[in-house]
């Protein structure tokens, strides 16, 4: 592809998951040159684009929209400000890959996508994993019945977040739309919609909250499926790192590692379980941000609805809603 047909991307924030993931996955990006940056700060976007080498900066996230060259916006910003800024992208006629959860609850993601519905936009929710070659592996795994059929899940995100210089990350504060559910349970959710291929009917969620901070800093939750099929998820700031999920039938077990969060160079292992055999596939690591501005950028110029659709975020908020609205109520909540 020459450089006049590739997509001209701006990012709103100098936000860290941009510096360590999405200006690479742009820049290698074959259909995509990262263009702009903009900064509440002059001199913040100064400085990320001279570290990053791009040709523009803006001291406004505003004035980045206003760029006509610009055709498609990421936003990697507190999740409170990612509906707002949608929109404010939408209304300036960019497509968006905003970062996940795309936003505090289900509504403000149905408004959303019908804005971007009107003005024949594309958003697309920043579900990297989903291209990693690891998730479709294990999904292959399971419609091709390697272990029959499946019927639990069990997901595991966490990271400590307890450490003096992270008292201020954004993710520790409710009115910014943290908490672990909404940074890390997030994912185990929409993993296991994706592998059950199903919306669960029912959840149950319990969660902690650290006398020093607003959001939550731990939950756990159980799904409940139509099929009969159930799964559980952790999130958590509290325990150490993982990233981990098993997918189990009465005949065998999938278990996929390390899978969530910048994999570039790591190479990633499923262990698939029959009885008392166990194979292990190591997939070599891949730039899957790159894998997913890509296809962000073929959905809008094929006129495809991307691979995560405006359905799957939607209903993922859905779930979220009411893992939240358990742990508040300590009740079963009907999605
Ligand atoms: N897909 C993934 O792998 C992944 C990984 C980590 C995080 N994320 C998501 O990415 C988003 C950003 O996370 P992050 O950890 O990279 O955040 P971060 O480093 O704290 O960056 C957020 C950026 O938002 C801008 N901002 C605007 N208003 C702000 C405010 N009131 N307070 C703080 N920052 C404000 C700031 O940019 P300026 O000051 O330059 O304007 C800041 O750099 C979140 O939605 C998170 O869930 C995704």
């Amino acid at each position: 592809m020459n450089h006049e047909n590739k997509a001209k991307w701006g990012i709103l924030g100098t936000a860290n998951i941009a510096k360590k993931a999405l200006v690479p996955g742009i820049k290698d990006a074959d259909n995509s040159e990262l263009f702009a940056v903009a900064s509440r700060s002059e001199g913040k976007a100064r400085q990320f684009a001279e570290e990053f080498e791009l040709p523009s900066y803006y001291s406004s996230y505003e004035n980045l929209l206003g760029d006509t060259e610009i055709d498609f916006v990421y936003i990697p910003l507190p999740n409170h400000l990612h509906h707002e800024w949608t929109i404010n992208a939408f209304k300036k006629g960019k497509n968006v890959l905003c970062e996940k959860p795309l936003g505090t609850n289900s509504g403000e993601v149905e408004e959303m996508f019908e804005i971007a519905g009107k003005e024949n936009l594309t958003l697309m929710e920043g579900f990297m994993y989903r291209f990693h070659p690891q998730t479709r592996k294990v999904k292959e795994l399971i419609e091709k019945g390697e272990i029959g059929e499946p019927s639990f899940f069990r997901g595991a995100f966490s990271f400590p977040l307890i450490t003096e210089d992270r008292d201020d990350d954004i993710r520790w504060k409710e009115e910014m739309g943290g908490g672990s559910l909404m940074d890390l349970g997030t994912y185990s959710v929409n993993t296991v919609r994706y592998l059950f291929g199903e919306e669960p009917n029912r959840v149950f969620g319990r969660n902690f909250t650290h006398p020093d901070h607003t959001a939550e800093a731990e939950t756990q939750a159980i799904l409940e499926f139509p099929s009969g099929k159930t799964a559980t998820i952790d999130s958590s700031f509290l325990l150490t790192d993982r990233a981990n999920y098993e997918v189990t039938s009465k005949n065998g077990r999938i278990q996929a590692f390390d899978t969530y969060g910048p994999r570039r160079g790591k190479r990633l292992k499923i262990d698939i379980d029959k009885g008392n055999t166990r194979e292990t596939e190591v997939l070599e690591g891949v730039n899957e941000y790159s894998l997913e501005v890509e296809h962000l950028v073929d959905s809008v110029r094929e006129e495809k609805t991307p691979f995560v659709s405006p359905e799957d975020s939607i209903n993922n908020a859905k779930v979220l809603d009411g893992i939240r609205a358990s742990a508040e109520e300590e009740k079963w909540v009907q999605v």
